[in-house]
């Protein structure tokens, strides 16, 4: 192939994020992924990186030593606590309410696992009572559930499915790749085993780290394996060599993506947890009014809405992927459609980290109001 063929430089347009994710990055985060490369065990680079773990724990809220950015995306994040904690032959119990809920069940059962599902209707919560009827005489290894499901736009309560998982002796794993820097996440506190993220959302970083914590207990499944964890690259028992005190090198750490989620958890402290929780509130509810004035509403279960990803119903006639094509076309917003069963009934608006601002509610009202028109 020729160079001919390719453009000179690929140069993006302009956009507003306010779908499921990626939303926008900070500035200051782009600029921090223009520094120069160091190598991955320079002592500087190896600094930053207890920087950044120190701060990761700050933002789940705990004092897991094995807290830190796994290398990939947010599904290698599940994959990571699913590979680490289940041998084959393990049984699980999932919370099924959406996307993300359906595919830990393939992730749990690509690694031997029997998986029973407690399935609710997309766009409600899992409901503790489900778990508990799911854990009659069950010994579960571990039980799982989505926090923020990103298909839906619905924030599960987790505390009281924790308290049932440990009762019944099982571990407690969480989903918090939506809600992770947009509402409150206390891991210690939930008493969660193993929890993973994605930066591109509510920490205002681009796709490419999924930040995990594992509690002591989870690290003790971990190291005390029958069988090796089936994943070389995401085993803990070699990623605790390299993130902990030996640095034994495991592979080469992406050095760009690692300043950016350095300079993306600095904006988080400097703005505060509290103060960052509720600019999302405040923009969900303003969002929410500014809907209502068109006639339109979140379809999610009341009381129980994410503020992060707004599920916004389609209303009747209108052509769902026409406005999502003007809003994109002509305004340079994006939102996101429904998938499965919410497909044509829903847009995803997502009002994440930096994006969630009464600045951009407004500017996506007005032309949501022009492209229904
Ligand atoms: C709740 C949830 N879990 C997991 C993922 C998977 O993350 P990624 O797409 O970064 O691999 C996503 C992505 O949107 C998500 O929203």
């Amino acid at each position: 192939m020729s160079t001919s063929n390719v453009r000179a430089s690929y140069s993006p347009p302009e956009r507003l994020l306010l779908g499921p994710g990626p939303s926008n990055a900070a500035p200051a985060v782009l600029q921090a992924m223009q520094r120069t490369l160091v190598g991955h065990l320079d002592p500087t680079f190896i600094g930053m990186m207890e920087e950044i773990k120190a701060m990761l724990r700050h933002v789940f809220q705990t004092e897991n030593e094995m807290t830190f950015p796994v290398s990939a995306t947010g599904s290698a994040g599940m994959e990571a606590c699913f590979v680490n904690l289940l041998e084959p032959g393990d049984e699980v119990v999932i919370g099924v309410n959406g996307v993300f809920g359906t595919r830990m069940c393939d992730v749990a059962e690509r690694c031997g696992a029997t998986v029973t599902k407690v399935e609710a209707e997309w766009g409600t919560i899992i409901e503790p009572a489900a778990i508990a009827a799911a854990l009659e005489g069950r010994k579960p290894k571990l039980v799982a559930v989505v926090h923020a499901e990103t298909s839906t736009g619905a924030l599960t309560p987790v505390e009281e499915i924790s308290r049932l998982a440990h009762e019944a002796g099982a571990l407690f794993l969480l989903d918090t790749v939506t809600s992770l820097g947009g509402c409150p996440v206390a891991i210690d506190d939930w008493q969660v085993d193993a929890v993973y993220s994605g930066t591109q959302k509510c920490l205002s970083c681009p796709p490419g780290l999924a930040p995990v914590s594992f509690s002591p207990r989870a690290m003790e499944v971990a190291t005390s394996r029958k069988t090796k964890v089936q994943s070389w690259y995401l085993d803990v028992n070699f990623l605790a060599s390299y993130w902990g005190s030996e640095r034994v090198y495991h592979h080469t750490a992406p050095i760009t993506m690692n300043y950016a989620l350095h300079e993306s958890l600095r904006l988080v402290l400097e703005e505060g947890l509290e103060a960052r929780w509720a600019r999302h509130q405040q923009a969900h509810e303003t969002l929410k009014e500014g809907l209502a004035r068109l006639g339109l509403s979140i379809t999610s279960q009341e009381g129980h809405q994410l503020w992060q990803l707004n599920a916004v119903g389609v209303p009747d006639g209108a052509d769902e992927a026409g406005v999502r094509g003007r809003l994109l076309n002509e305004f340079g917003i994006e939102v996101g459609p429904g998938l499965g069963p919410m497909k044509g009934k829903i847009w995803r608006v997502g009002l994440m980290g930096h994006n969630a601002t009464e600045a951009n509610v407004e500017r996506f009202l007005d032309a949501l109001g022009q492209c229904l028109t």
